[in-house]
């Protein structure tokens, strides 16, 4: 648990991507004067129209600063985290393909950006001690349950062993391990959230349900891996926002959270499921070459953060509804997204796959 002061200074770093412009939206929206800071270096999925909602509002605007940087400088780094109450690190290469296509920017952004976030931690922590500031900072780091590695049976609790088995996810732990070790070693006051498969508006379109549903509005094929059986536990956007300001706030030092979903689902039925919510038919699914290394299933135990007082609040049906509908009424949204770069990377990722692809 951590003071909260009355009106909060947040530093949000990744807060122009899928989840950290949700927690942005989420907490600006509630004009309880909290202030936040984002920073983040706008990569191919740092999109600034994500925070449009804020920017269209004058009491909201007033209350966001919007830094475009890199959490691996540290000249940066350093005066931002001085500033601020608290941390939030959702900065992240976050899909798993492009980790094993170039694994290169998920190292210098989880490893060593998320050592330059806790060394200027460690600063603040040192400046306390020197009575230059009152209280350090928290710092949380955006985990995930990839971590753990593919769940054959039962559910991961904080305490497993870590078997990440992609690049994305190797970084990922590296993460969380520094920012253990930040915490028993220097004191730093750190916390890890460990999320599951979210999904929600403004998801980029690389991921699986954005690709799926926007693809099916064009009639394009749906590339679903493998035998497409694999597991994952689906977590709305906002709920996963919101459990990660529950743990900022209430989470004991140095502990990790895990924050599953509100159903764990095979990729075939989620697939089944958004046709029917587009009325578009099975015959757009494609059986493609699997992903190298494929996680069969992520499964975690919440037991953790439930007795911490947070709960799921968006079923999956009514979660998956709505995203569905809002990429079909924000089409201006994502067909910007789907253009320059990512008609290379598409083509990378698919085409081979598709023209060897098979009825699923
Ligand atoms: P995202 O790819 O949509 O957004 C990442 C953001 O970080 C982008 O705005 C990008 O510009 C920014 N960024 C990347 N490198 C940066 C750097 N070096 N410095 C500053 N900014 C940088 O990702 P997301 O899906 O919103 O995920 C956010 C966090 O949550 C990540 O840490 C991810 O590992 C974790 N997570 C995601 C999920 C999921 O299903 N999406 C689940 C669990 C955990
Ligand atoms: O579990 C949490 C993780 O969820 C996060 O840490 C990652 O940042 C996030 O990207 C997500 O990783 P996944 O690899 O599970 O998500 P993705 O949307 O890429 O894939 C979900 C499932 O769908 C997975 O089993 C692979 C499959 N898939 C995905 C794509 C993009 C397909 O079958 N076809 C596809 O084209």
């Amino acid at each position: 648990m951590t003071d909260r002061p009355a009106r909060p200074h947040l530093l949000v770093t990744g807060g122009a991507g899928f989840i950290g412009s949700a927690f942005v939206r989420e907490i600006l929206a509630r004009r309880d004067g909290s202030r936040i800071t984002v920073l983040d270096k706008l990569t191919y999925a740092g999109n600034e129209a994500n925070l449009a909602p804020v920017r269209a509002d004058p009491e909201q605007a007033a209350r966001l600063t919007f830094v475009r940087g890199d959490i691996a400088d540290t000249g940066t780094v350093e005066p931002l985290v001085a500033a601020a109450d608290a941390i939030v690190n959702f900065a992240a290469e976050s899909h798993v393909d492009r980790s094993i296509l170039d694994p290169e920017a998920f190292l210098r952004t989880g490893v060593v950006g998320v050592h330059v976030l806790l060394d200027a931690l460690r600063r603040e922590t040192d400046r306390v001690a020197a009575g230059d500031r009152a209280a350090a900072p928290r710092l949380v780091q955006v985990s995930t349950d990839e971590v753990y590695g593919s769940i054959d049976e039962g559910r991961a609790g904080e305490s497993d062993a870590l078997a990440p088995r992609s690049p994305y996810a190797a970084a990922k732990a590296a993460g969380d391990l520094l920012a253990r070790a930040y915490h028993v070693t220097y004191g730093s006051d750190v916390v890890i959230t460990r999320g599951s498969n979210t999904y929600g508006p403004y998801q980029h379109p690389e991921k699986l349900i954005p690709l799926f549903v926007t693809n099916a509005i064009d009639d394009l094929p749906l590339p679903l891996y493998g035998d497409g059986l694999q597991r994952r536990e689906w977590l709305a956007v906002n709920d996963h926002a919101l459990a990660v300001e529950h743990v900022l706030w209430h989470g004991a030092a140095g502990e990790m959270y895990n924050i599953p979903g509100s159903a764990e689902l095979p990729n075939r039925e989620v697939v089944r499921r958004l046709l029917a919510r587009l009325g578009k038919p099975w015959s757009l699914v494609r059986s493609v070459e699997d992903r190298p290394g494929h996680d069969r299933r992520y499964a975690m135990d919440g037991a953790k953060l439930a007795a911490l007082g947070w709960r799921p609040r968006v079923p999956f049906e009514a979660g998956l509804a709505a995203t569905v509908d809002w990429f079909v009424a924000n089409e201006a949204w994502w067909r910007a997204v789907r253009t320059g770069a990512w008609e290379g990377y598409y083509e990378r990722m698919y085409d081979t796959r598709l023209a060897a692809s098979r009825e699923a």
